[in-house]
C-alpha cells in the first residue's frame, strides 16, 4: 500500500475538497486511490511554474502545490464543471490556480514543468501529438513535461483499464471527451517528443496495481533555444 495511502500532502489536498458536495469528495478520493500521484509528484521541479493540463477537479493541481509551496501550479481543463467543483480547493491555496481552458488552448509558457495525467486517451492520436507539440512549446529551457498515461501491456491490465474507462465516461459520464479511447503505445509517444526536440525517459508505474500506469518525462536541454557557437559566429 506504501506510495497509494496519501501522504501528509496528500491528505492536505484531499482535505481541501472538504466542503464540496460529496460526489466531487468522493471522486477526488477515488481518483486518489486508482492514481499514481505520490510516483508523479516527485517528477516536477520543487520550485518554479508548473501547468496541468486536463486538471479535472484539480487533485494532482492541488497536491503539487501542497506538496511543493516554492511552485505556483496552474491547472487548466475543458471541462467548466469540473473546474467549478475544484474552485473552492484553489481558493485555500494561494499559489493555486484552477481555470477553464478555451477549446483546449494550453496556456502561454515558459513552464517549468507541463503535466498531463490521464488525459490524452480522451483525444485521437492526431489531436495527442497536436496537444503534446503545443506543451512542449511551452516548456522553458532546462524545464519538462511530464506524460502519465496507460501502457500497451500487459494485456490483462490493458482490457481492466479499457473496461472502467468506459463505465466512466460512457456510462457514469463522469469524465469529458470522446467515447472512443486511443492508448498510443509509451514507445510511439516517446518518439513523438524525442521530435519535439526533448530527452525522454520512460518508467512504468504499474507495479501492485491493475491498471497499466506509465509515465514519460521528456527534458528540455537548458541552453534550448539559444544560438549555437556556430549560428552565433555565422
Ligand atoms: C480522466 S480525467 C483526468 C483528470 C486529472 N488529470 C486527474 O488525473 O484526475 C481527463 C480530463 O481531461 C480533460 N480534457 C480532455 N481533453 C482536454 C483538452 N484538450 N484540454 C484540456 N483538458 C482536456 C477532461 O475534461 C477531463 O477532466
Amino acid at each position: 500500500m506504501t506510495g497509494r495511502r496519501p501522504d501528509a500532502a496528500g491528505r492536505a489536498a484531499l482535505a481541501l475538497y472538504r466542503d464540496a458536495p460529496w460526489r466531487e469528495r468522493a471522486h477526488v478520493h477515488v481518483r486518489w486511490w486508482s492514481a499514481p500521484f505520490r510516483r508523479l509528484e516527485p517528477l516536477l521541479p520543487a520550485t518554479g511554474a508548473v501547468l496541468e493540463i486536463g486538471c479535472g477537479h484539480g487533485l494532482f493541481s492541488a497536491y503539487a502545490a501542497v506538496a511543493g509551496p516554492g511552485r505556483r501550479v496552474v491547472g487548466v481543463d475543458i471541462d467548466a464543471d469540473k473546474i467549478a467543483a475544484g474552485a473552492g480547493a484553489a481558493a485555500r491555496v494561494p499559489h493555486l490556480d484552477l481555470t477553464v481552458a478555451p477549446d483546449g488552448a494550453v496556456p502561454a509558457g515558459p513552464w517549468d514543468a507541463v503535466v498531463v495525467v490521464d488525459v490524452l486517451y480522451l483525444l485521437p492520436a492526431e489531436a495527442q501529438r497536436r496537444l503534446l507539440t503545443a506543451a512542449a512549446a511551452q516548456v522553458a529551457p532546462g524545464g519538462r513535461l511530464v506524460v502519465k498515461e496507460m501502457g500497451a501491456s500487459p494485456a490483462w491490465k490493458v482490457r481492466w483499464n479499457r473496461w472502467q474507462e468506459t463505465l466512466s465516461v460512457r456510462v457514469l459520464r463522469i469524465t469529458e471527451g470522446s467515447t472512443t479511447f486511443t492508448f498510443v503505445p509509451p514507445d510511439v509517444m516517446a518518439g513523438w517528443l524525442r521530435e519535439e526536440g526533448l530527452a525522454v525517459t520512460a518508467t512504468r508505474l504499474d507495479a501492485g496495481r491493475v491498471h497499466p500506469h506509465h509515465v514519460l518525462v521528456g527534458e528540455r536541454a537548458a541552453g534550448w533555444g539559444q544560438p549555437t557557437s556556430a549560428t552565433a559566429t555565422t
